[in-house]
């Protein structure tokens, strides 16, 4: 069977890492958290004492990135959130990542999750999926992943980070954050993971011709 590309994209904490994940183990095709590049670029310039919104420095960071890189323990939190956003508005970065996306893509098929896997990185994906739910929902999540890793902060500084973000995705002028035409988009905000799962999956069953127990690589 042909490599399939699943394309899932969606705002900040909608629940995209945990159902991509958990798609792409079922189907039994690899997973690439495209976030985690943008994160891992803005760690390497902090590291440097330079300005993620800096194209120059973001953009050098972005071509010097290394698999390592994704590793770090220090890509989560709001520091690394800020970065990654400043750093995923700048042209140079977001070319020197897009081949190493569509590479990861080609070698087996693959499950992607981002902000523009359907709209710039696959646009023939297979499948495309826009997770959404309510700010209120997406921030009260953020928190309650925040306290599972011992990091206590001001729920209400969550959402205002999380608003900020939101805002920051969309209104870019590279790769802005939206649904591709074709995108099939579900709102997780009344649902719990399973419950977002089985919906995801049973999307991805009718879209893909599978039966909800076949893998596609
Ligand atoms: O986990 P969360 O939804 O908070 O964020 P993420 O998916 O790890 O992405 C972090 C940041 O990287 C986002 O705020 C975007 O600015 C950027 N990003 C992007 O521009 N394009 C992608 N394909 C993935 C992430």
């Amino acid at each position: 069977m042909a490599h399939r590309i699943i394309a899932i994209d969606g705002p900040a904490a909608a629940g995209k890492g945990t159902l991509a994940r958990r798609l792409a183990a079922h189907l039994g095709l690899p997973y690439l958290d495209t976030g985690l590049l943008y994160r891992a670029v803005g760690r390497r310039v902090l590291d440097r004492d330079e300005s993620p919104s800096d194209p120059d420095a973001a953009t050098s960071a972005a071509r010097a990135l290394l698999p390592a890189d994704l590793e770090r323990t220090d890509l989560r939190g709001p520091e690394a959130d800020a970065a990654a956003a400043a750093v995923a508005s700048v042209p140079g970065v977001r070319a020197a990542l897009l081949q190493f996306q569509r590479g990861f893509g080609a070698a087996r098929g693959a499950v992607l999750d981002g902000r523009d896997i359907g709209t710039v990185v696959f646009p023939g994906a297979d499948l495309k999926l826009f997770i959404t739910a309510t700010p209120e929902a997406r921030a009260h999540r953020r928190w309650l992943e925040l306290r599972d890793r011992g990091v206590i902060v001001d729920p209400a500084e969550v959402e205002r980070d999380i608003r900020a973000r939101d805002q920051q995705d969309a209104a870019r002028a590279i790769a802005p954050l939206r649904p591709a035409d074709d995108a099939v988009v579900i709102d997780t905000t009344a649902l719990d993971r399973d419950a977002a799962f089985a919906a995801v999956l049973d999307v991805a069953c009718q879209r893909l011709g599978v039966a909800n127990s076949d893998q596609v690589s």
